[in-house]
């Protein structure tokens, strides 16, 4: 059985809710559900594959108070240390709201692609735009989300059967 990491931030939102919704139906996988907080860039070579899920909060909020973004130290961690995910496969979960930030809409997710490329990481599990209303998104390439987007917030009746269509997706490639 691979090992599957699946690696969220923050802890107590919607983000671990989602994740833990997730992890309890990857059945096919030896899962680890860690928070980002409380993992170092040393373990992620203990892993086959990965789901790393975020949310966003704001291109501004993060600028200013980046020291509160649990993922910047991490991927910094991996930066200065050379973490190398080369060969591997990850896929990515990005909580936000469409209604609230039309024009931004799960943006963060972009962020952790660029990162987890930089370090070799495959991302796979890209999802149709279809069903959601917003007007922009920068985690959008060839028109799909890079990821799976969920919106606890404004449709939270669609989370369960979005989660099932992309891991019935995602399941088999990872
Ligand atoms: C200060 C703030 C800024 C936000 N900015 C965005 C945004 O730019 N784009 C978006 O899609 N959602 C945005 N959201 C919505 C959150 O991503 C959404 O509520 C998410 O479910 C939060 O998950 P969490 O509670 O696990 O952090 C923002 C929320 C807050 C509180």
């Amino acid at each position: 059985m691979k090992k599957l990491a699946l690696i969220y931030w923050p802890k107590g939102g919607s983000v671990e809710h989602a994740a833990k919704i997730i992890k309890e139906k990857l059945t096919d996988f030896s899962v680890s559900f860690l928070c980002v907080e409380d993992i170092s860039a040393d373990q992620l070579s203990d892993f086959d594959v990965f789901i790393f899920g975020g949310s966003t909060v704001g291109a501004d909020y993060w600028s200013n108070k980046e020291t509160e973004m649990a993922w910047r130290p991490f991927f910094a961690e991996m930066e200065q240390k050379n973490t190398r995910l080369d060969g591997k496969k990850g896929a990515l979960l990005g909580l936000g709201n469409q209604v609230l930030y039309p024009d931004n809409f799960v943006d963060d997710m972009m962020y952790m692609k660029k990162k987890l490329e930089a370090a070799g990481l495959q991302i796979i599990g890209e999802t149709s735009t279809d069903g959601y209303a917003f007007n922009e998104s920068k985690a959008i390439v060839d028109d799909k989300f890079v990821g799976l987007a969920l919106d606890e917030d404004s449709e939270p009746e669609l989370t369960n059967q979005r989660i099932d269509s992309w891991l019935s997706n995602i399941s088999g490639k990872l």
